[in-house]
């Protein structure tokens, strides 16, 4: 093992404590304390993982939590209409509606129906114009931890050739355009490309998010590279990422872990997103 590791559980509990304290500095004047509504229909294993984790997290710095657990048999009308209801209380900041949705709902019409001022997911179709086209927007949460946790660490990225593995709209995408506002040459890689190794050696800073256990090995890193895995894969021994961390890690400068690499700053960064949306509400 050569690569250090970009420790992604640290950092999020310094940007947790950041938060926690304006929190409190906000109820000690008696202003206005964010709230986070969680939306969960269904009964997704992985979903009541990740939706348990925001609500726990949200409480610790002291916003307001607000769960809606919904049957899996939940209509299309029925969650629209509970999104119509969060877009107009004013209690509510920041409204999340875990992914993926039972088969009867479509997501991108659920998406598209969320204030975009409360979307602290950044999925909405006019934050994620806003976010390619360079302009100010709520960015979604993994990829905004990625470039957080990149700047932490004082990685330079201008310049620098980034491989993007997977297309995704939630982290592919997304942080491709976030690198590229920070002067990377961005190369975006998926299912279809031919000779990924011979692609991925070329990079100064890979990105795997592709949901395949360690897809990516040694011998397709460059020595000295960059390498944040996005992957959070369940196997029997537990959870792996998408990069195969023992032969990547003799090769890379940097690495993240899995856990405790990308996943605490996608938490973080929907507090961050929480906090900033109710700060706008104040106003
Ligand atoms: N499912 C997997 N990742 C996410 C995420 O970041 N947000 C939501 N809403 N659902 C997800």
């Amino acid at each position: 093992m050569k690569a250090q590791i970009l420790d992604g559980k640290k950092v999020a509990e310094e940007v947790r404590a950041a938060i926690k304290k304006e929190v409190d500095e906000i109820k000690s004047k008696g202003g206005h304390i964010p709230g986070l509504a969680v939306v969960l229909v269904g009964e997704n294993p992985a979903s009541k993982v990740y939706v348990g984790q925001k609500e726990k997290k949200c409480k610790e710095v002291g916003f307001n939590s607000f769960l809606h657990k919904l049957p899996a048999s939940t209509t299309e009308g029925e969650l629209l209409k509970l999104i119509e209801t969060l877009n107009n209380d004013k209690a509510v900041d920041g409204i999340l509606v875990q992914l993926p949705l039972p088969q009867q709902i479509d997501s991108d019409k659920i998406l598209k129906a969320i204030d975009p001022s409360k979307d602290v997911d950044g999925f909405h179709p006019m934050n994620m114009g806003y976010l390619v086209a360079g302009l100010p927007a709520v960015h979604p949460c993994t990829p905004k931890g990625i470039m957080y946790l990149l700047d932490a660490y004082g990685i330079e990225i201008e310049g620098k050739h980034a491989v993007v593995v997977g297309r995704s709209n939630i982290v592919g995408k997304p942080i491709a355009h976030l690198l590229l506002d920070r002067n990377a040459t961005v190369t975006i890689c998926h299912s279809r490309t031919k000779d990924l190794g011979a692609i991925t050696r070329q990079a100064d800073i890979i990105v795997a998010a592709v949901g395949r256990p360690r897809m990516i090995t040694g011998s397709m890193v460059k020595e000295g590279a960059v390498v944040v895995d996005v992957g959070i894969n369940r196997l029997e021994e537990g959870l792996v990422g998408d990069v195969d961390f023992e032969t990547v890690g003799d090769v890379a400068s940097w690495i993240t872990p899995v856990p405790g690499g990308v996943g605490p700053l996608t938490i973080a960064m929907l507090l961050k997103n929480t906090l900033e949306a109710g700060r706008k509400s104040e106003r």
